[in-house]
């Protein structure tokens, strides 16, 4: 399995100070940056655009961003966000009525494509087009808030995600999104899990000293981790 990377979902951070925000995560040990795209449409609530991924670039970040899109339709905007400087891009089946071809766009626009499944959403969609993502996103809650509880039917799908990547023998990442902290991120990497979104447990857990060090909480997301392995 590849190498475990932490994920911060910036919709738990404070959006008034974002490009701190995310120097701050990054710093205190963290690899890559979630960004929650959702359009009162797809999802009932609302946030960021390309814009704002394009803000964060030119603010110096460096880091890989992970475009998780909430939205419907996709094809419009997934141009924008290579544009803007995204690394990741991953969408709903549910928001593409063409799946191959936005994957194929994502390509084409030099991003790393992903399709993302809902709890109750089957993994079939995968069936022909393994060949065309590089990673697959578990959510482990229902899209559109920070904050809820992990769905433990969850761990079942991942390992069954697992299975299949490894037949694959392609190098797909294997995310999950929603309610992972510190007392559950050691089951779900057992589960097969490699990339783990965290926004509450991050962002809500800065140190008390100093409120822009997260460096405690990634550290013991590490640790957890190195239980798992
Ligand atoms: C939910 C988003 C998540 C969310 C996770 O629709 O996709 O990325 O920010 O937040 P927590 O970690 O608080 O469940
Ligand atoms: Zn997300």
């Amino acid at each position: 399995m590849s190498k475990n990377l932490i994920a911060p979902s910036i919709l738990a951070a404070d959006f008034a100070r974002l490009g701190e925000e995310v120097d701050n995560i990054l710093a205190s040990g963290a690899d890559i940056v979630h960004f929650d795209v959702m359009d009162n449409h797809y999802v009932p609530n609302l946030t960021i655009g390309p814009l704002v991924c394009e803000a964060l670039r030119k603010h110096g970040v460096t880091a890989p961003i992970d475009v998780h899109l909430m939205v419907k339709p996709v094809d419009r905007i997934i141009p924008d966000f290579a544009q803007a400087g995204a690394s990741y891009i991953t969408f709903h089946p549910e928001g593409s009525e063409h799946i191959d071809r936005s994957l194929q766009l994502i390509h084409n626009e030099g991003c790393k494509s992903g399709l993302v499944f809902n709890p109750a959403t089957p993994l079939s969609y995968l069936e022909y087009v393994m060949d065309k993502v590089d990673m697959i996103l578990l959510m482990s809650v229902n899209p559109g808030f920070g904050g809820q509880s992990f769905i433990p039917a969850t761990l079942d799908k991942l390992r069954q995600v697992r299975r299949m990547i490894d037949a694959s023998g392609r190098d797909i990442r294997l995310e999950v999104d929603g309610g992972v902290k510190v007392t559950n991120i050691r089951e779900i990497r057992g589960a097969g899990a490699d990339t783990f979104v965290a926004g509450s447990a991050l962002f809500g857990a800065a140190k008390e000293s100093d409120p822009n060090c997260y460096d405690s909480i990634i550290q013991a997301m590490r640790d957890e981790l190195a239980k798992a392995d």
